[in-house]
């Protein structure tokens, strides 16, 4: 049995699609756990371009079984829409699966999204995630399954939530409401056309595990996201962290090998809230853009800053990471100096774990440790001792400030731009 969870271990956008690109090329099984198309990974392979939001990206390998496992909010439109793409594209999509049990988001949720977020200043992706998850666990969500089964069940519980949903969008916010019939429609078109892949994903994964296949879990936007562990309110409203695979995909925390955190050699965050590291100056401006720190979903510039150990301790910690990648080491070839932070001065004390106040957090202030930079191209480089001096000592530092083995380091976006320091799956 080989099973391993790979999580973002900052505030998402580490990289993770490439990562999960190239593990997923000796998986077996890629699953989905937490999260919907807020997320965005970008996979290249062979010079062809793939942007995913809610389907794994096992989906490009013909033998690869992908799970959109039941944590994921599942918008019918979008995974149609992606999957319209990957066909168009030549990809076979036939062994992609949906849990039966995976909630709804409906064009309602969206909608309030985008409205509720105008006060809330979360910076949300206006996906309808928060509005879908807040449902599930009010027990007034709908599940993909229950418009599979009879429609005496599903349809008047679902005009009594049009009609709630309606009031809150036309009473409070005075904007026109959504019409049942029309929904109820496109709703039922939608899942006829998914209905071939919706299955029991969790039974699915017990019997790949059973056969000691090869299992990926795929985590979606970061440890720095997660609805408890993360810097609320400025969250996903989904456990991103390595434990959210269990609950998400259905499986017992004893069936994990590996725990394996992507990190950015830096950090970026989208959307508002505290971020110690940030830099609001030509250095920031500079990871930004030899970064090319866009989000894949909103489009959204992210904010960039130096590395920060003390969210890596949090990460390793929060997941219990047996193994780190960290990506886009190339981004930083052109520094000459840079930085590490491995505390938080807050009011005059030193911190140096993560701290669980929001208020602390956005008062402290970086305490940084300067390394040399190695102001040389390393993007062609595939083994660890080419890497320059200065490269190495900058990955040493961040071993010794974490613990935790580097696996794998990318140099690039292409899969042939990571240095293997050890094969995940053998
Ligand atoms: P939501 O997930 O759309 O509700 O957004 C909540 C917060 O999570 C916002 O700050 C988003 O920018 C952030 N977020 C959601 N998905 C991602 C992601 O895939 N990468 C990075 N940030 C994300």
């Amino acid at each position: 049995m080989s099973a391993i969870v790979l999580v973002g271990s900052q505030w998402g956008d580490e990289g993770k699609g490439k990562i999960t690109d190239f593990l997923a090329e000796k998986a077996d099984c890629v699953v989905r756990y937490q999260g919907g198309s807020n997320a965005g990974h970008t996979v290249e392979v062979m010079n062809q371009q793939f942007k995913l939001h809610l389907i794994p990206s096992g989906i490009l390998y013909p033998n690869t079984m992908c799970i959109v496992a039941n944590g994921v909010a599942v918008d019918m439109g979008e995974l149609i829409k992606e999957l319209d793409e990957l066909q168009s594209q030549g990809i076979d999509t036939k062994n992609l699966r949906i849990s039966r049990r995976a909630p709804l988001v409906m064009p309602y949720h969206k909608r309030i999204d985008s409205l509720e977020d105008r006060a809330a200043n979360i910076g949300t992706t206006k996906r309808g995630i928060g509005p879908t998850y807040a449902d599930k666990i009010n027990r007034i969500g709908f599940r993909i399954g229950d418009l599979l089964d009879s429609r005496d069940y599903f349809e008047p519980r679902f005009a009594a939530q049009v009609k709630q949903k309606n009031r809150i969008i036309e009473e409070i916010y005075g904007e026109p409401g959504f019409d049942y019939r029309e929904l109820l429609d496109e709703l039922m078109e939608q899942v006829e056309r998914l209905r071939p892949y919706i299955a029991d994903t969790s039974l699915l994964i017990y019997e790949a595990m059973r056969n000691r296949q090869k299992v990926l879990f795929e985590g979606a936007q970061g440890t720095l996201l997660d609805i408890d562990h993360g810097t609320y309110p400025f969250v996903t409203s989904s456990h991103p962290i390595a434990g959210g695979a269990c609950v998400g995909a259905g499986v017992g925390p004893t069936c994990i090998d590996r725990v394996l955190g992507v990190a950015k050699a830096y950090t970026t965050r989208v959307g508002e809230g505290p971020f110690p590291t940030e830099l609001k100056d030509a250095e920031g401006d500079m990871l930004q853009q030899r970064g090319m720190e866009f989000g894949t979903t909103t489009g959204r510039k992210r904010r960039c800053g130096w590395l920060d150990a003390v969210i890596l301790r949090y990460a390793v910690r929060l997941n219990g990471l047996t193994d780190l990648a960290i990506t886009k080491l190339d981004v930083l070839d052109e520094f000459p100096a840079v930085k590490i932070c491995t505390a938080y001065k807050y009011k005059g004390t030193l911190i140096d774990e993560f701290p669980e106040s929001i208020e602390v957090l956005e008062g402290c202030q970086p305490v940084y440790m300067e390394l040399p930079g190695w102001q040389e191209d390393i993007s062609h480089i595939t083994a660890y001792d080419q890497l320059p001096p200065n490269a190495r000592r900058y990955l040493e530092t961040i071993y010794e400030l974490t613990g935790v083995r580097q696996t794998l380091i990318s140099v690039g976006p292409k899969r042939s731009q990571t240095i293997v320091q050890e094969q995940l799956f053998d």
